[in-house]
């Protein structure tokens, strides 16, 4: 009956969260075989922050990479993290660009797309749905797990059968800040389950420490799918392991059906890179433990760090106690956002305003007056009226989709580096990251025609490779 299903993340988040998404794709290709033996519901492959590290910092081509998995890896789906309308970038982008993305990461190779929006705005992830439904992949609608006093099962599966008409093939539960325990998961997935046809998958870090446990009452309660990473890349920041999952479930009703020596195999593949990690300095002993204080604040563990850096460049970290009890203060008067980037940064930056300055608001950041007015889409709980007249003083709220006020841009952006286009695909490289495109294509092209590069040299661009 319910065997539950794994897909595997090593190629996406698990190095994401652990090693600032720097695992390059030569460390890839050689175990990718094995890993389309495996049997995983999906590989995740691609998108989150692999496609701006590639570019950045490896100078990688990250559709070649996606073309390189995708020509080992012909039985397992690949699967992509997308930020609805703002793509694998930080801004909203016009339809024409996000429907062009979709189109260009089908086309290379992605079978899945898990779409989310980080203020769980429906609106913001419709049209990269319905471009994935076109193209015929399948649109993986995702919503971000918060704890809130506006928040509660009935909101989360009344936003998940808002997504299953909206045609999700199936919908997820990121719970990017490990904030979901083991008896809440249970709740929330039973709920869902009775509420929706459509599978649904779990996603959630080690970080608090309770992600394996959270997994098996998940489990119990009848979830379709889990996200794991194999172990020498899981635990901590990233994903619980693959394995432990794997040798509980057998033999239960729940039985993977994964075999653990073929796991352990690709287990020891990764060893020797994780080993070379810690050498480099890359993998951090610190990301691997357990973060409890999550649990005690219910803010993301890398909320509370930025919160602690930001009070000690001021000298102020007497203040930590005063701003931890201005953070929930300022979530609720913002409507309480999830706390994911970008909400979590501006939240936890205004609170430091708020209790530095004396006065809620008296000083306030371009961020936080964007998100009030609406540029980031519509927020989960309404904002009063109060905060508005403060924080807008007098100006009007967008209360369209965000992306309605963009034109077409496809065009524009395809003039302004036609000398440098090798493949169509290098239109949306630059759209998304263009500093970081256009240093790329200058490398690639004196490569190709021999030019001595020294002036377009790597160790000379901008950025660290
Ligand atoms: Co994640």
């Amino acid at each position: 009956m319910a065997k539950v299903k794994i897909t595997e993340t090593i190629l996406r988040d698990a190095h994401q969260s652990l090693i600032a998404t720097r695992m390059p794709t030569e460390e890839m290709l050689p175990v990718i075989e094995k890993l389309d033996n495996i049997g995983y519901n999906a590989l995740e492959a691609w998108g989150g922050a692999t496609f701006d590290a590639s570019l950045r910092f490896l100078n990688e081509d990250p559709w070649e990479r996606l073309r390189k998995i995708k020509a080992v890896a012909k039985k397992t789906p690949l699967q992509m993290l997308l930020r609805g309308q703002n793509l694998l970038g930080y801004k909203h982008y016009a339809d024409d660009v996000v429907e062009y993305f979709v189109q260009k990461a089908v086309a290379n190779g992605i079978n899945i797309i898990r779409i989310f929006d980080a203020l769980n705005d429906v609106r913001n992830i419709e049209t990269a749905m319905k471009a994935c439904k076109k193209e015929g992949g399948h649109a993986q609608a995702c919503f971000s797990y918060t704890i809130s006093p506006y928040h509660n099962i009935d909101v989360f599966v009344k936003d998940a059968k808002r997504m299953e008409e909206m045609g999700a093939d199936s919908i997820c539960i990121k719970d990017m800040a490990a904030l979901l325990l083991p008896y809440e998961a249970y709740d929330l997935v039973k709920a869902l389950k009775e509420n929706v046809k459509v599978p649904i998958e779990l996603h959630t870090h080690y970080t608090s420490g309770v992600g394996s446990m959270t997994y098996l009452k998940a489990i119990e309660a009848g979830v379709d799918i889990i996200d794991t990473a194999i172990s020498p890349f899981a635990g901590g920041t990233s994903q619980p392991p693959t394995e432990p999952i794997v040798a509980a479930l057998k033999g239960t009703e729940y039985d993977t059906g994964l075999d653990l020596e073929a796991l352990s195999e690709i287990a020891d593949y990764f060893k020797p890179y994780r080993e070379q990690c810690i050498k480099d300095g890359l993998l951090d002993p610190k990301v691997l433990g357990v973060d409890a204080n999550t649990l005690i604040y219910q803010v993301p563990g890398g909320m509370l760090s930025n919160l602690v850096s930001q009070l000690k460049q001021q000298n102020a970290m007497d203040k930590f106690e005063a701003v931890l009890r201005e953070v929930p203060r300022v979530r609720e008067d913002m409507g309480f956002p999830p706390l994911v980037t970008p909400s979590s940064q501006i939240v936890g930056s205004q609170a430091v305003l708020n209790v530095l300055a004396g006065e809620r608001y008296k000083m306030v950041s371009k961020e936080t007056k964007g998100l009030v007015k609406g540029e980031y889409g519509r927020t989960p709980a309404p904002i009063s009226d109060e905060i508005k007249e403060k924080i807008l003083k007098g100006e009007e709220q967008i209360t369209c989709r965000p992306a309605d006020l963009i034109k077409p841009e496809l065009e524009n952006i395809k003039s302004e580096i036609k000398e440098y286009i090798e493949q169509d695909e290098d239109v949306l490289s630059y759209a998304l990251f263009p500093k970081q495109a256009l240093d790329f294509f200058k490398v690639r092209q004196a490569a190709k025609y021999g030019i001595d590069g020294d002036a377009v040299n790597y160790k000379n661009a901008t950025h660290p490779v």
